[in-house]
């Protein structure tokens, strides 16, 4: 299904922007064969830490989620290295973007759309992270959920955007990789874009996608 008319292109980081595995694939040749399972793990406790703390309103910002469930995976595989997790945790501010993100914001940029981030990270944790993909110029607004103290995919995330932007909710095309988060945009009253880069099925959850597709520059036919 085309999108309506819409006035905004708003963007997950983590998963969708930002490979999450960039991280322990950089300290690959130390954790061996736990590289994968470790990285996985890390990414999951993350996630479930985000929608546990929003449910006993114990709420702490995205650094300290993401320290806390690295914690966790190393304690999983039995893995005692201080130094590592550090490391680890420092590389989450140089994540690495994915390759066809760049070219795929400034088409969108192009014909006038108005694009930004709207995500978990802290603020510090995403201009690291729009920075060292050399993304500035290309991303107008940078939105962290701290604005509003709760985690995805809680509503007054999703509002948080309409008001910054000055926009619809309907006039916002979402996108995301994260199924959880497709639904809960949609829901939400986003047109959403699910980005399934990892193969995952779609969740039972309420919220429909428009479009689903692997990488982001496959938007470029739909959206012309
Ligand atoms: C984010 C997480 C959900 O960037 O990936 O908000």
């Amino acid at each position: 299904m085309k999108p309506g008319p819409f006035t905004h292109c708003v963007f997950d980081a983590y998963g969708t922007l930002f490979d999450v595995h960039s991280a322990v694939g950089r300290h690959r040749e130390v954790l061996g064969e736990k590289a994968d399972p470790v990285s996985i793990l890390w990414r999951t406790k993350q996630l479930e830490y985000t929608w546990l703390r929003s449910l006993m309103r114990q709420h702490v910002d995205f650094w300290q989620i993401t320290s806390d469930a690295l914690e966790y995976a190393f304690s999983a595989h039995e893995i005692i290295n201080p130094e590592l997790q550090n490391q680890l945790l420092q590389a989450y501010h140089q994540l690495d973007c994915y390759p066809e993100v760049p070219e795929t914001l400034k088409w969108l940029k192009d014909r006038g759309f108005g694009t930004a981030i709207l995500s978990n990270g802290s603020p510090k944790m995403l201009a690291s992270g729009v920075n060292n993909s050399g993304l500035q110029n290309l991303i107008d607004s940078v939105l962290s959920v701290e604005e509003v103290g709760v985690f995805k995919p809680d509503p007054r995330v999703y509002q948080l955007a309409v008001e910054q932007l000055k926009t619809e909710a309907g006039k916002i095309l979402f996108f995301s990789s994260n199924a959880w988060d497709v639904c809960g945009s949609a829901h939400f009253g986003f047109q959403t874009v699910w980005i399934n880069r990892f193969g995952q099925k779609q969740e039972r959850l309420p919220g429909q996608h428009l479009l689903e597709i692997q990488r982001l520059d496959q938007i470029l036919g739909w959206i012309d």
